[in-house]
Order: C-alpha cells, then structure tokens, then sequence
C-alpha cells in the first residue's frame, strides 16, 4: 500500500503539471481527489492493513492529501490569473528616456578651467580640506598677527587635549578648514622638486556672513609654477590666454598691484568684456596672483637662488556667476532644481 500510495502521488503531481487550463484541471481533481477518485478509494484499503501498520501508514495518506491539495490551489490560481493584454503594445513607439544627472554647474565651470590648464601644461594637484595652520598660513609668509588668522575668520577645529598635545610635537599648529586652496603649493613642494605645474580645485570656508556674493564655503582653484627662470612675464602670458580662452576673445585683462604674504610682487586681475557693464562696473576683479615669495620656497627648502616662480588663485562661484549671469552666490548651494536644471 505504501508503494501504491507513492505512485499515485507521483501521477498526481505529474497530471497537474501538464494541466493548462480551469477545465482541464476540474476533470484531474475529480480522476483523483473526487468522492469516487482514486485517492480516497485508495485510503479505503487503510482498514485492510495489519493494525500495526495503521498508524504509520495513516499519518503518509494524510501528507500525501495534505500536499496534493495544496498543489492544487496553487495550480488553480495559476491559471485564473488574468492574462496580459498585448493587443494594445506598440513596439515600435519610442522608450521613455530615464532622467541622466548632471554635474553641479560649479564643477561643470571647474573642470572646464581645468581642462584649459591641461593644455598648458598644468597637472592636478589635491589637498586636504581639514587643513593645519601651518600649511595654511605660516609656510605661506602669513605672521603671526596677520586678521585671515583670527577666529571671527577662520574655522578652528576643537581638538582633543591628546590632539592639542601631539600638535604642540609635530609643531604644524591647530586643525582648521582651510580659507584657501593655497596651502596645497605647500603640500606639493614638499615631496617635489622644481619644475612643479600644478593647479588645484577646491572647497574653502571662511566665517563670511552670506550675501549675494559670500558664502560660508566656496570654490577656488589654484596654480603654481616653479622653475628655473619662470617671469612675471611667463604670469601675464599664462593669465592672459587663460581669461580670453575662458571667456571670449575680446575679453581684457589688467594687473592691479595689490598685497598677498605669499607673493611678492603680487596682483590683482581684474577683466572687463566690451560693451559690456557687470554689476555697474566695466573691470571686475576675478583672481589673484604674483611671483612666488623667496620665504615661501625658503620654507620648502627651495634652492631660492636657482628658482622662481608664480602663483594664482581664483574663486570658481564667482567665474561661474559671471559666465552663466548668476546675481547671488546662494544659488549654487540652494538645491533648487528649477535653478540647476539650466546648466
Ligand atoms: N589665496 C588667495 C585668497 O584666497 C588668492 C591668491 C592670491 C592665491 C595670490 C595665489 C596668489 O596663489 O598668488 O585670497
């Protein structure tokens, strides 16, 4: 009996597989599970067996109906699911386009700066933006007293006593988020000897009080070439050609003397386009710049008698402001799509 039950589980589950339709699948659990079908005539024999095997063999016809049973459900709500409609699908109509994203127009203005000091020459250059004080102010010239420094300033990271400690041994200062991207000159002259031709994108913070044209963290991207008989003139040329690739042939360019600890002499530039007034004035100042100051590459260990060289710094927001005619530097970080979908 035991074998015989097994065989009709197998035809059973055999038969539902095959099954494709409701109808179909009526006439099977009728042949089987009915009042007359095999299954229950079968257990009828369970009254013939020795009743020593009873037990056992009771407890095997009531798995078997258990999951003939379950089997069946399921086949049945199998074949009543409603099927798909294709009448309607047309293959030939074009797919949706899933929505791309897309940079942030600051980094879009970022990587075409430096692109354009890729073709000069120029390599990538990175920092860190938890800077110390003694790449971000002291290796630059920066005294002592100098007003960047003060807290009303600048950023200070609270340190540990343990931090301020091993600070105090390593002698490069407190922790802070760096005000500029100049300390990286430092970071790179350290483990490299001239010609040095980086620039180096990045964010900076200061304790600014935003308006339409500060913000608490900005972009700047800065330059640095060192080499033996690099000129102010090599400055000017570099400066030039940059500005007039960056934003048209017809664009000016002028050098205002100006003050920076790390350069000496050091420039503002300012440029102005034809024809054209920004914010009511004809030149605006756009970068900073200069010759690399002897104490800069004295604290780098530069051979200051062999080597010269310049520097440049300029805020990224605002070449992006004036590119894309942005009137508030508080756009950029208001995640606004309405005001980023236009780049
Ligand atoms: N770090 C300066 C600032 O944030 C900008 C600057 C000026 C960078 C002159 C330079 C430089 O490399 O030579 O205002």
């Amino acid at each position: 009996m035991e074998a015989e039950l097994e065989q009709l589980r197998q035809e059973i589950m055999r038969e539902l597989t095959i099954t494709s339709n409701p109808d179909d699948l009526e006439t099977v659990r009728v042949k089987f599970l009915g009042r007359n079908g095999l299954l229950p005539k079968l257990l009828e024999n369970l009254k013939d067996v020795p009743k020593e095997d009873r037990p056992l063999l009771g407890r095997m016809a009531n798995e078997v109906k258990s999951q003939v049973s379950a089997a069946f459900d399921m086949k049945k709500q199998l074949l009543e699911q409603p099927k798909a409609d294709y009448s309607t699908l047309d293959l030939t109509l074009p797919g949706r386009e899933p929505a791309f994203g897309k940079l942030h127009p600051v980094y879009q203005t970022i990587d075409e700066i430096v692109a354009l000091f890729k073709r000069m020459g120029f390599v990538l250059a990175e920092g860190p933006d938890i800077e110390r004080e003694y790449y971000n102010f002291d290796a630059l010239n920066t005294p002592p007293d100098h007003t960047a420094r003060n807290e009303q300033d600048t950023f200070y990271i609270e340190q540990s006593l343990g931090e301020i400690e091993r600070s105090k041994i390593e002698g490069k200062g407190r922790s802070l988020l760096r005000s500029q991207t100049s300390p990286v000159q430092i970071r790179v002259m350290e483990k490299q000897q001239p010609p040095v031709r980086i620039i180096s994108p990045g964010a900076c913070y200061r304790r600014d009080n935003p308006d339409a044209t500060h913000a608490m963290m900005f972009h700047q991207l800065e330059g640095l070439y060192v080499d033996e008989g690099v000129t102010l003139a090599d400055l000017k040329g570099t400066m030039e050609f940059f500005f007039r690739e960056l934003l048209g042939p017809e664009t000016k360019v002028r050098f205002r003397p100006h003050f920076f600890p790390f350069t000496e002499p050091s420039f503002e530039i300012d440029f102005s386009q034809p024809g054209k007034l920004i914010r009511g004035k004809e030149w605006l100042e756009i970068a900073g710049c200069g010759m690399v100051d002897p104490n800069v590459l004295g604290s780098v260990h530069y051979d200051t008698k062999k080597y010269t060289g310049f520097a440049f710094g300029m805020g990224i927001e605002r070449i992006a402001m004036i590119r894309h005619g942005v009137d508030d530097i508080r756009h950029f970080t208001d995640n606004d799509l309405r005001f980023l979908r236009q780049f």
